[in-house]
């Protein structure tokens, strides 16, 4: 389901944020007949993908497929991000969200989208005024479930208890960076996820196609690949990863366990993150057909428990001292202490 919401989904979504950018129009829309002939529904995009070209070519998309497949599916949109240099060209305000959620919409060619999220938190609207904001879209029938994006915990619960409070339309998911990379979310955030009753949809689940084995300890990226595209943006984001040693011992267990089962190595991270308990739908992203070809084969692995015990332990993040390990720990538990 559509994490607290009645509306059932896909377990893998499909992930746009390639289109028009690195992926054009004619494979976008093949991506997509893929997507939805293999029994996909969820669709996630954001106005600030491609400039709005995401969200263009997935409308033009919409309006030439046969009314029993756009029935289908299940639209996801964001607002937040800079659309315009204006002051209020970005954020969670009213004045900016009124603007970008019509716009997302005549892009889309769509009356209404299925879940419209924030895309990260905005610091200088109070965040009732963009609750109000999505409450009214709602009555609106512009939007018909609300979700969050890169909230940390404090930021989902207070906006969760503002929701009950004062009856407005409540999120139903949380959209987090979250891989056997990046599992720190599971300190805070998954748990306050879990608290308030978020489903969540992991992003970047390849880790932006580290998980594949693309990139080498001893060899900056280079070629048509995100890392290689980008000399500066992206020597510097590899440099990051590269200097930490558990990156390397992740690669290597995801790789053992594909080389033994016979998949590949992205079926075994994503099927390993679909598997979280917490986890919604996790959200493929793809530059070619045949990458997510290779991806949607996730739907045919189940980890055994030998399996996901050995990722567990070589992707934990270990938060070894107070307040998410150690000592803290400690405190919160009635049996240690
Ligand atoms: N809410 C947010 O803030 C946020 C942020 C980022 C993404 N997202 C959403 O999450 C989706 C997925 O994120 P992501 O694109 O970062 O996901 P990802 O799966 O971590 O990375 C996808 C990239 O990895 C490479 N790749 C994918 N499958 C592959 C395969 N089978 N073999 C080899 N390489 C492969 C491709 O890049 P190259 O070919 O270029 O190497 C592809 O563009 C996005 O489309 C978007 O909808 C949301």
């Amino acid at each position: 389901m559509l994490g607290s919401s009645g509306c059932a989904v896909s377990s893998l979504a499909l992930g746009t944020m390639t289109f028009g950018t690195e992926t054009d129009e004619g494979a976008a829309h093949a991506q997509l007949d893929r997507f939805v002939d293999d029994g996909g529904t969820l669709i996630d995009t954001a106005d600030v993908y491609g400039a709005g070209a995401s969200e263009e070519i997935i409308g033009r998309w919409l309006a030439k497929v046969p009314a029993s497949v756009r029935d289908r599916v299940v639209l996801a949109t964001k607002g937040r991000f800079s659309m315009s240099p204006e002051p209020n060209g970005a954020g969670l305000s009213r004045r900016h969200l009124s603007k970008a959620l019509d716009a997302s919409l005549a892009r889309l060619q769509s009356d209404v989208v299925d879940l419209y999220q924030a895309h990260a938190w905005d610091p200088l609207t109070p965040i009732d005024e963009t609750l109000r904001f999505y409450d009214d879209a709602v009555r609106a029938g512009k939007v018909r479930y609300v979700g969050f994006s890169n909230f940390t915990g404090w930021q989902i619960q207070k906006a969760v208890d503002e929701c009950r409070r004062s009856g407005l339309a409540a999120p139903v998911t949380l959209q987090p960076q979250y891989n056997l990379l990046v599992r720190e979310v599971e300190w805070e955030i998954v748990p306050a996820c879990e608290s308030t009753g978020l489903g969540v949809l992991p992003w970047s689940p390849l880790g932006g196609g580290w998980l594949t084995g693309k990139y080498r300890r001893d060899e900056r990226p280079s070629g048509a690949t995100r890392l290689g595209e980008h000399p500066d943006r992206g020597v510097e984001a590899y440099d990051r990863r590269q200097r930490v040693e558990r990156t390397w011992a992740v690669i290597d267990c995801v790789q053992a366990i594909a080389s033994r089962r016979g998949c590949s190595m992205a079926q075994v991270a994503i099927a390993w993150l679909a598997a979280r308990p917490v986890v919604t739908s996790v959200i493929l992203g793809a530059r070619t057909l045949d990458q997510l070809k290779d991806n949607l084969g996730a739907i045919e692995v189940q980890l055994d428990a030998e399996e996901s015990a050995e990722l567990d332990r070589v992707s934990d993040p270990s938060a070894a001292d107070y307040p998410y390990g150690g000592p803290g720990v400690e405190q919160r538990s009635r049996t240690l202490l």
